[in-house]
């Protein structure tokens, strides 16, 4: 009987599910969108039951859809949304609140708090994190402290916590494990990633019984079998990862100094940086990328908060584009943007200036600038803001990138990915699957059970769609580079 692994992409505003074949190439895919809460400003919450149902109806869809069932699925990969977490009862499975999402706000004050006290340094040295709400420790706090009765019942050992593979694993099991892997843990802001191990000191300051934490994984491992939850078979749960680390792998960026870069909603970049943490001295995050039969592999991280979704601003906003996609003949009916600069820093700037008073800016504007040339300026803001991260990474690690690798929405646009070549100076590739979360999730899972050998064979397998080399003449690149520059020192003038 054929066989196929069958990847779940649990993400923010869908649950995915993709059956891959051996050749690692799509046979099936199927999506549902859940509801987002927002309690009140700054609040986001999901319902868990929800992300379960939606999960388990896509797994089965999926299968069923290419007229497979379970027993022709050799293992399932799992890859989720980070640092968003639940926290139920481990004797009846039902969650004491809904699941707090990794964009929720509502516990920066109590972080503001702990940057006072003075524990960013520690913090740092120990999870590789910056103290943010965006980790999911405070939230857990938040729920304890928050939901009556929680505390106790969590104290008499009753209460469990996990991120979304860890819940969604349970709901398979039913209730038979309680797992999480490496690149899920260190997420938590719980988790020491040099000793690799929950840190007992995080749990103190975050006031978090142990009891509580999952059992913590390698990522791609035979964890359990499914209970006959969604398929009539057991089928082995092999691979677990969280999503952009999933994406990392899932581009084969398996060696030092490999660098993949999402362009989503925001994007969010990561680079291979070997067996040993780096701190990064550029406000860059350190996390696991994966843990292989016991060997871990870090990563550097930064991430852009508006990315694809300057388009949607375009679109929506300004409205000078009717679809997402008429951006790229917009922006290419012009040949420069004739010094037009646009920092779309709606949500304040992240890494690496991580300035939350910033507020998007146009600048050098004459009679003659139209909205073709906004609509160029804001494709390479995409582009300079991932220039800004890779150079931090470049510095933090001393390793030159000779290559980016890319997927996510925005990297259909070839202006973009042009550009992107031309500025970074190095090779800008697209690969022919650009699903690499769930690709990756799929690889670490059939590692796991065999049906893939070895990273190198899986390498063998990967392909490139189009490669971008540069070919933009230097001068006028550079000159481009330090309008840039001079654009974000107005900016932070501007907000001090
Ligand atoms: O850290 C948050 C990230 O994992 C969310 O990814 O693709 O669900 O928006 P996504």
């Amino acid at each position: 009987m054929e066989q196929y692994i069958l990847s779940l992409d649990q993400g923010t505003t869908s649950s995915r599910a993709i059956v891959f074949d051996k050749k690692g190439s799509i046979v099936s895919i199927a999506q549902k969108e859940f509801k987002q809460y927002f309690p009140k400003s700054g609040w986001v919450e999901h319902d868990p039951e929800e992300i379960w149902s939606t999960q388990a109806g896509v797994a089965a869809e999926a299968t069923v859809k290419h007229g497979l069932n379970g027993k022709n699925i050799a293992a399932i990969g799992i890859t989720n949304q980070r640092e968003t977490v639940v926290v139920w009862d481990r004797n009846t499975s039902k969650p004491v609140y809904n699941a707090i999402v990794w964009q929720d706000k509502r516990t920066a004050d109590y972080c503001e708090s702990l940057k006072e006290e003075g524990k960013g340094k520690m913090i740092r040295e120990k999870t590789g994190l910056v103290i943010d709400s965006y980790f999911s420790a405070s939230k857990v706090k938040w729920i304890l402290d928050n939901v009556e009765g929680a505390r106790e019942r969590a104290e008499a050992g009753d209460l469990v916590l996990g991120t979304i593979d860890t819940w969604i694993i349970w709901k398979f099991t039913k209730g038979e494990l309680h797992v999480t892997d490496v690149t899920n843990a260190c997420r938590t802001q719980l988790f020491n990633i040099n000793t690799m191990d929950w840190d007992d000191d995080l749990l103190q300051l975050f006031d978090i019984p142990e009891s509580m934490l999952p059992q913590v994984k390698d990522s791609s491992e035979v964890y359990g079998n499914s209970k006959t939850t969604v398929f009539a078979s057991k089928i082995p749960i092999a691979g677990i990862a969280g999503d952009q680390m999933a994406a990392l792998f899932g581009q084969m960026c398996t060696k030092k100094g490999m660098v993949k870069n999402t362009y989503g909603t925001g994007c969010f970049m990561l680079m291979n940086i070997g067996d040993k943490p780096i701190i990064s001295e550029h406000n860059l995050l350190t996390t696991v990328a994966w843990r292989i039969k016991g060997k871990t592999v870090y990563a550097l991280e930064g991430s852009i908060f508006i990315g694809g979704a300057v388009v949607q601003w375009l679109r929506d906003g300004l409205g000078i584009i009717k679809r997402s996609r008429d951006v790229e003949p917009l922006g290419e009916s012009v040949d420069s943007t004739e010094g037009v600069y646009f920092i779309p820093a709606f949500a304040g700037l992240g890494a690496p200036y991580w300035n939350q008073k910033a507020k998007g800016v146009i600048f050098g504007m004459t009679r003659g600038t139209t909205d073709a040339h906004i609509a160029r300026a804001s494709i390479e803001s995409i582009a300079y803001q991932t220039m800004d991260i890779l150079t931090s990474m470049q510095a933090d690690s001393g390793l030159q990138i000779k290559e980016l690798r890319v997927d996510g929405g925005a990297s259909v646009n070839d202006t973009l990915m042009q550009f992107q070549a031309d500025i970074l100076d190095s090779v800008t590739i697209r690969p022919k699957i650009t699903e690499t979360t769930a690709l990756g999730a799929a690889y670490l899972a059939g590692l796991a059970v065999g049906f893939w050998e070895s990273e190198e064979q899986i390498g063998e397998m990967w392909q490139e769609e189009k490669r971008f080399e540069p070919e933009e003449d230097r001068s006028k690149v550079t000159e481009g580079i330090k309008g840039w520059y001079r654009a974000i020192k107005a900016l932070e003038y501007w907000t001090t």
